[in-house]
């Protein structure tokens, strides 16, 4: 055959193929969520999650020298209270488990960038991620405690916070209240496109955070929404966030392609824990090749034009990159 054009052509050896890339990653984008939980001697593992545990401040070098290691170096944050309350008042105490737990990683492990989550769900009693009115959540009621959590987490040393609970104009509200208690240069991660989402399932059996009632599809996107995704994210843009999130990732791709190639800010893509915990089980069962299908879903989300990626598996994919299996 007289053929032109052989693709085939850039496909002949690994060299090439390395060479000609159009996704390259890196162990600096990527964000280990990390579970923190009240009292001592604690490292659980969470059951729907194998491999992830919950850790108490003291038993923190455990995780901590693995990342450090492993050249992993950024957490997103998440505490579990040892008591609950209506307007989860542990979430901004200047004693709580996230605080301690962030104080404790500034002073032993300083070369590590802490970002927290901000919502209410896993601190109140009834696991929504706001003030209740009735049986609803109060949005603006909430944006003040949320600015609280959100300044509490930054005097505690927090150097970003990521607001999750979806209210409307928290970005705005929160970037006002950080800049009065004087943080004006600790960024905004928004939770701009959160969908409703059964993927999380696994989080909130680990996190203790489900709702007592209802779920959280007056405040989490619904998922049949793509315009919708993008009218958050302006929004989370014109209100001052720095970065802003599409999450969950894998189902939720097309969308990390529109948000990524409409805006100017670094966008963020959350692979939750239930993509995480279907990985698990499909290779624990021998179905897949587990390092393979990390690899391969971690790149499509890169490809899909997330410039950071929050995962589980950031230890494993940075172990991976070093061994120049992706990138
Ligand atoms: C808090 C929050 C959730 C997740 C991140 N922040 C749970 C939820 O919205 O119910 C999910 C993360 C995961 O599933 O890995 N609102």
């Amino acid at each position: 055959m007289d053929l032109l054009y052989r693709p085939r052509r850039l496909r002949t050896s690994d060299t090439l193929r390395r060479m000609v890339r159009e996704t390259r990653v890196s162990k600096q984008s990527l964000i280990y969520p990390l579970f923190v939980i009240d009292g001592e001697g604690i490292a659980e593992e969470i059951s729907s999650m194998e491999g992830q545990f919950r850790y108490s401040v003291d038993k923190l070098p455990l995780i901590m020298d693995q990342l450090v290691s492993a050249g992993v170096e950024k957490l997103m944050l998440f505490g579990i209270p040892a008591k609950k309350d209506a307007c989860g008042s542990q979430a901004f105490d200047d004693q709580g488990i996230v605080q301690r737990a962030i104080r404790a990683i500034r002073d032993n492990y300083p070369s590590v960038y802490i970002v927290t989550d901000v919502c209410m769900c896993e601190y109140t009693s009834h696991g929504h991620c706001g003030i209740l009115c009735g049986e609803s959540v109060d949005n603006d009621k909430t944006l003040e405690y949320l600015n609280r959590i959100a300044v509490s987490h930054a005097a505690a040393g927090a150097h970003m916070v990521a607001p999750s609970d979806m209210m409307d104009g928290r970005i705005g509200s929160m970037r006002e209240a950080l800049d009065e208690a004087g943080f004006s240069n600790v960024p905004i991660m928004a939770y701009s496109a959160k969908y409703a989402s059964a993927f999380y399932g696994p989080f909130r059996d680990a996190a203790g955070s489900a709702p007592s009632f209802g779920d959280r599809k007056s405040y989490q996107m619904d998922y049949h929404n793509r315009k919708e995704a993008l009218r958050e994210t302006d929004l989370d843009v014109s209100e001052g966030a720095d970065i802003i999130m599409v999450k969950p990732a894998l189902s939720y791709l097309d969308i990390i392609r529109e948000v990524s190639d409409r805006h100017e800010v670094p966008v963020a893509a959350y692979s939750v824990s239930g993509e995480y915990a279907m990985i698990k089980a499909a290779s624990k069962a021998g179905f897949i090749d587990e390092e393979k299908i990390i690899c391969e879903s971690a790149v499509s989300i890169f490809r899909a034009g997330a410039d950071i990626l929050i995962t589980y598996f950031a230890m494993e994919l940075a172990h991976y990159m070093e061994e120049g299996k992706i990138g």
